[in-house]
């Protein structure tokens, strides 16, 4: 169709400018011949009066002249008549004869151009305005027996000549107008009619039915394209959304199996004592917990996790495990017991003061230390014990989740051999240098290569393990493939930004965005025209809430309007609090907090509050929904699903997301407002657009990140795993069953 539009544009232009000649044509043409008409007409009048002329010109009769000059005058065209005699003197003249057209002047040119015209010519004319309308004037001769002839003059209205010749060219003009329309319909309606012909064809083609022979070529690429087109999606599970029943369709239609077995540090439910001696279910503040939780509830099977809640052992089996989540209980969480000295050693001391801040550009300083590695690795050593205990066949599939966890892939292939091993790594990956920092950096690679798949929130990340791989062990390295191949054992390398649930159980089931700002507002003590950020966290260094609380104060000092209207809410969740550096962030929040309330404070109003306790989930999406903008300030983060949430949490298409550039999420979510956290002009400029954003800007923002996270959703990111490793484990048997079938025939007898 739109080639079809790209033709007929030119042809209307075409036939516009062949409109424009062809009137000046018509009109040239079409005078000539009206001329031509009037000099005929004048020669014809003047012939059949000539012998009356001539008679009474000789009588001298000019009232007899005077008649016959009339009655030529009756004819409509001719205006007026004269008669001039040799010497140029009028001899008699109609009524209304022009004075400007008197003899003397008319009949001397006219005399002059009839003696141009050769002795024969028979008569001359010439046009002149006349009262504003065209004119002809002819002269003719008449008795030329001796001596310089007489004249007869007839003045013809030319006005009905233009008026025609006007009429043409507009007829004209109309008829290529609608002659080029015509052609530009038809033009489109042929592209159109051989489109449907096409498509027809398409259809026949589809349905099996032959087509005809000249479009065999063509219908061969597009029978090449479907099959490729196929062979992709078919690949990827089908088209459509990712849901959790198409994540269970393929768990069990491409792995054989309905059940996964996760092993992740932090578990998703914590059975907690609170102080009157009640028990509590806490949702951790965790990105991971918040994308894998929704994945076991689609997929059922084990969770395996550290049991760090201070009721967990009540709550438990003898064996600590337990069917959650708590009234829908759909898959088991399975606890493994940790001595203080282990979780402080494993936990605490290797994984995140040593992995932590190794994996984050965030300026704190790594510690590694022996005693930490050995808790490390005989920590890593049980879980892969819980999992072979968990594991119903030789080839479970095993979820590997996050940094606390790198050894444990190979200690389950040791025992597991069959498994398929999904070990996914859930902060960025250093580049390889700063990975050589790790004293055990060698350990921890051939640790994660026991996997079947190692995954990435993004490619520079794989890139990154790929280099440290290639930099510190004997492997060969398939760039084609993105994997590693060692001891003849392929781990593919790849990247699966994660995401969360969608539709989201936890927005869907908060109150309206009116009753949750209502609400909020009232909680803060705030009026119901006050301006509201938000920023939800863990208490973690990475996060870059100093810098955010700076913006904040920097956007105060530039903008003193929105002191007394603008107030930030903090909900920071205390985090590994045993490790220094993260108390002495507590204590740098604290203050900063009390600096810039000190300053910009005003009666009750206070701009930053700061809530540093555990929020559960509906309290945290009560205030995505009540804010009118979101900060995610993080300094360095694999993805951060706090933004993600964010979106997700806004049905009403309305607040703003101020999102760190150093963050995965800033890859995907585009339309917000993506800034360097370091630069405060450039972050506290961002937050006052947010804050003067327009709704439809709001609207059209946030449409477009909610429809990208309602397709890349958590199951989608799950699936795609899944579907990578069916395809890796299919691969596998097929080259096991050839070296069965190689070693057959070697061993056969001749
Ligand atoms: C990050 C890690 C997760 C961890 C979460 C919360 O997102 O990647 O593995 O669960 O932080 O930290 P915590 O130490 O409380 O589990």
């Amino acid at each position: 169709m739109r080639q079809a539009i790209r033709f007929a544009v030119p042809l209307v232009a075409v036939l516009g400018l062949l409109a424009w000649g062809a009137s000046i044509l018509v009109s040239t043409t079409s005078r000539r011949w009206f001329d031509e008409d009037v000099d005929l007409r004048a020669r014809l009048a003047v012939r059949g009066t000539r012998e009356g002329l001539t008679g009474h010109w000789r009588q001298g009769d000019r009232d007899a002249l005077r008649r016959i000059l009339e009655s030529i005058t009756r004819d409509e065209r001719i205006m007026a008549a004269a008669v001039c005699g040799p010497a140029l003197a009028t001899v008699a003249a109609t009524p209304e004869y022009p004075e400007r057209l008197g003899c003397e002047d008319i009949g001397a040119e006219a005399r002059a151009g009839l003696g141009e015209g050769g002795a024969g010519a028979a008569s001359w004319h010439h046009d002149v305005l006349l009262r504003g309308g065209r004119v002809r004037v002819n002269a003719l001769p008449i008795l030329a027996e001796a001596g310089p002839p007489g004249l007869v003059i007839l003045v013809h209205d030319m006005s009905f000549a233009d008026r025609r010749e006007a009429t043409t060219t507009w007829f004209m003009v109309l008829a290529f107008a609608l002659m080029a329309v015509l052609a530009a319909l038809m033009t489109v309606l042929a592209a159109r009619v051989s489109w449907l012909s096409w498509t027809e064809e398409l259809r026949r083609f589809l349905r099996g039915t032959p087509p005809r022979r000249e479009f065999h070529p063509v219908l061969g690429d597009v029978r090449d394209l479907i099959a490729r087109l196929a062979a992709e999606s078919r690949a990827a599970g089908g088209p459509g959304a990712w849901t959790p029943e198409r994540l269970r369709r393929t768990l069990r239609e491409r792995l054989h199996g309905e059940r996964v077995i996760v092993v992740a540090n932090r578990e998703p439910y914590i059975h907690d004592r609170d102080r009157d001696g009640g028990v509590r279910v806490l949702h951790p503040a965790s990105g991971l917990v918040t994308a894998i939780e929704p994945v076991m509830r689609a997929c059922s099977g084990v969770w395996i996790a550290h049991g760090s809640g201070s009721a967990d052992r009540d709550a438990a089996d003898g064996r600590g495990r337990l069917r959650v989540p708590p009234g829908e209980e759909s898959y088991v969480l399975r606890r493994v017991w940790l001595s203080p000295e282990e979780e402080r050693g494993y936990y605490y001391g290797f994984a995140n003061e040593g992995l932590w801040p190794l994996c984050h550009i965030a300026h704190a300083r790594p510690i590694f230390r022996n005693e930490d590695w050995v808790h490390y690795r005989d920590v890593n050593g049980r879980f892969a014990a819980a999992v072979a205990e968990e594991a119903e066949g030789p080839d479970p599939i095993i979820l590997m989740q996050d940094y606390h966890f790198s050894l444990a892939p190979r200690l389950v292939r040791d025992r597991l051999p069959r498994a398929t091993i999904l070990t996914f790594w859930h902060t960025p990956w250093p580049n390889a240098e700063q990975f050589g920092i790790c004293p055990w950096h060698k350990e921890i690679l051939q640790g994660m290569l026991g996997s079947s798949i190692v995954g990435f929130h993004t490619q520079q990340h794989c890139n990154n393990f790929l280099a440290a791989v290639d930099q510190y062990l004997e492997a060969r390295i398939d760039r084609e493939h993105r994997a590693v191949i060692q001891h003849g054992r392929t781990t593919l390398v790849r990247a699966y930004p994660i995401s969360i649930e969608w539709p989201n159980s936890w927005a869907l089931k908060a109150p309206p965005v009116a009753e949750c700002r209502a609400s909020v507002l009232a909680e803060l003590g705030l009026p119901p025209d006050a301006l509201l950020g938000v920023g939800v966290d863990r208490l973690d260094y990475t996060k870059g809430i100093e810098e955010r609380l700076l913006s904040i104060e920097r956007l105060l000092e530039r903008f003193p309007q929105l002191v007394g209207r603008f107030t930030f809410a903090e909900l920071a969740a205390p985090s590994r609090t045993a490790i220094p550096r993260y108390q002495e962030l507590d204590r740098n929040v604290v203050r900063l907090e009390e600096r810039i309330n000190a300053r910009f404070s005003r009666g009750t109003y206070r701009p930053v509050i700061l809530r540093r306790e555990h929020h559960e989930p509906p309290a945290v999406f009560r205030y995505y929904r009540a804010a009118d903008v979101c900060y995610v300030s993080s300094l360095h983060d694999g993805m951060n699903l706090v933004a993600k949430e964010f979106v997700a949490a806004r049905d009403d298409e309305r607040g703003a997301l101020v999102l760190s550039c150093f963050t995965g999420a800033a890859r995907e979510l585009t339309e917000a407002l993506i800034v360097n956290p370091y630069d405060l002009e450039q972050a506290s400029s961002a937050l006052a657009s947010a804050l003067a954003m327009s709704a439809e800007e709001q609207r059209a923002r946030m449409s477009s990140m909610r429809l990208l996270l309602s397709e890349f959703n958590v199951y989608r990111w799950a699936g795609q795993i899944l579907v990578d490793a069916a395809r890796l484990r299919q691969h596998e048997r097929l080259s096991g069953r050839l070296a069965e079938h190689v070693r057959q025939v070697d061993g056969a007898p001749a």
